[in-house]
């Protein structure tokens, strides 16, 4: 094994860490070609914990993906067996298992063959060496088999041990993206997230394919996926950020522009509770021009991310972010108060108020307003609700809404500290 990489006996007693890994180890002690391949694999050589689980079998996803499925809900207890679920894709052989704690991805071993550049492949039945080749980069081309007598048995495509240890990107053949050019943006992912170069002739590969249109001959469907993952990395900007780099973001859509320091002082601002993939989203269509170098209208960015496939409540939370954020930069600046504030940003999706305040000068009154509203003042709330006011006498009606309003300004601008009968006075005393 090349120095750096762990060795196949360490990844085997990894694995039985992972969720699914001892399961995965009797089923292999019962049956034989079982191998854990591709991500699984490269992480566990590399000494990262692997997001899931990929195996691929000579045969019979469907019945290890059942197997599997009732040994790892045996093991939480009675009656979680309904909490894992499988799924089989028949026109490709795979199946999928997934459970609260982890998802183990089952493939049949095949070969594929493209019938036009971009299309889904077609598959068939093959050995272990057409399964590594038909794959994407050789460092997710090595597997390990996992099934007796060979257990612990390394295969890899050619160069695959060696660009793992060298951190390198490397396709298997020259046709690869354009074969499947949503690869481009897998390179520019793995890039970011395992910081791998990328070997100079794959780099050329790619720039050719970009440059002759690969992107445009996959469906925009496929695209918005990728996109997606892209937007899920735990350091999603990196992603982009590699993407953009490689070319790749024009690609996807001509009108989408990434102002990284935009995007980072907004992920800054941001709370844990905020949706970074909206954000992210939300600042690539903010700088985004249209045709003639406006920037894109709403109607255009509603186009664009529904051709991407992005859900209805994704799409509509981006684009109002997007719209709104530059006017919540001056209605920041106008707020004198923190009540004030509240008025102008209660309803507003955090991920607004993060990219105003990103887009607002550093150190600028409407960047402090927005650091303070998402820091504390969005969760200021009154001890009391409308029953209080209703037992006090005050008639039901919009009466009490205004009163409840008062009280929550007062407590807002430091009136009042929180004690119940504090705000019930405020309450009763103020009409709003
Ligand atoms: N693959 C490919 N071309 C694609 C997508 C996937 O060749 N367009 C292959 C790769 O070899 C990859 C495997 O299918 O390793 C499984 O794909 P995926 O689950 O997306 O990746 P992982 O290997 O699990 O890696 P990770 O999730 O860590 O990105």
């Amino acid at each position: 094994m090349p120095d750096g990489l762990a060795t196949v006996a360490q990844v085997i007693e990894r694995l039985g860490d992972q969720p699914g890994g001892p399961e995965l180890l009797a089923l292999g002690a019962e049956r034989d070609e079982l191998m854990l391949i591709g991500g699984a694999v490269r992480d566990l050589l590399l000494g990262l914990c692997p997001r899931e689980l990929d195996v691929v079998v000579a045969d019979g996803a469907a019945d290890l993906a059942s197997e599997l499925a009732s040994r790892v809900g045996a093991l939480a207890g009675e009656g979680s067996v309904q909490r894992s679920q499988t799924a089989f894709h028949e026109r490709f052989h795979t199946a999928l298992v997934s459970w609260s704690d982890g998802q183990i991805d089952i493939a049949t071993r095949r070969s594929e063959s493209y019938a036009a550049p971009g299309a889904l492949p077609e598959v068939s039945v093959g050995t272990i060496e057409q399964d590594l080749r038909r794959r994407d980069f050789t460092v997710n081309a090595i597997a390990i088999e996992l099934g007796e007598p060979g257990r612990g048995t390394l295969h890899s495509a050619v160069h695959g041990l060696e660009d793992l240890a060298a951190k390198r990107l490397r396709v298997l053949h020259d046709t690869s993206f354009l074969d499947d050019p949503t690869r481009l943006l897998r390179l520019a992912r793995y890039r970011a997230r395992l910081g791998f170069e990328i070997e100079p002739h794959t780099a050329d590969l790619a720039r050719k394919a970009l440059h002759g249109g690969a992107l445009a001959t996959v469906s925009r469907s496929r695209l918005g996926a990728e996109l997606r993952l892209a937007l899920s990395e735990s350091e999603a900007l990196a992603a982009l950020v590699s993407v953009e780099r490689l070319g790749a973001l024009g690609a996807i859509h001509p009108g989408l522009r990434l102002d990284v320091a935009v995007a980072e002082r907004a992920l800054e601002l941001s709370p844990v509770d905020a949706h970074p993939e909206v954000l992210l989203m939300a600042s690539l269509l903010l700088g985004g021009e249209s045709g003639n170098g406006a920037p894109l209208a709403e109607g255009q960015m509603f186009a664009l991310l529904d051709s991407l496939e992005f859900t209805a409540p994704a799409r509509d939370r981006i684009i109002r972010s997007a719209v709104v954020a530059p006017s919540l930069v001056a209605r920041m600046q106008d707020a004198g108060r923190p009540s004030q504030l509240h008025g102008a940003l209660a309803s507003e999706a955090l991920e607004a108020v993060a990219l105003a305040g990103a887009l607002a000068a550093p150190d600028s009154a409407s960047e402090l307003a927005a650091r303070s509203w998402l820091g504390s003042l969005r969760n200021v709330h009154l001890a009391i609700g409308g029953e209080d006011l209703l037992a006090a006498g005050i008639p039901a009606g919009p009466e009490i809404g205004r009163r409840l309003g008062a009280a929550l300004a007062a407590k807002l601008d430091g009136e009042i500290h929180g004690a119940r009968e504090e705000e019930l006075a405020v309450a009763l005393e103020r009409q709003g």
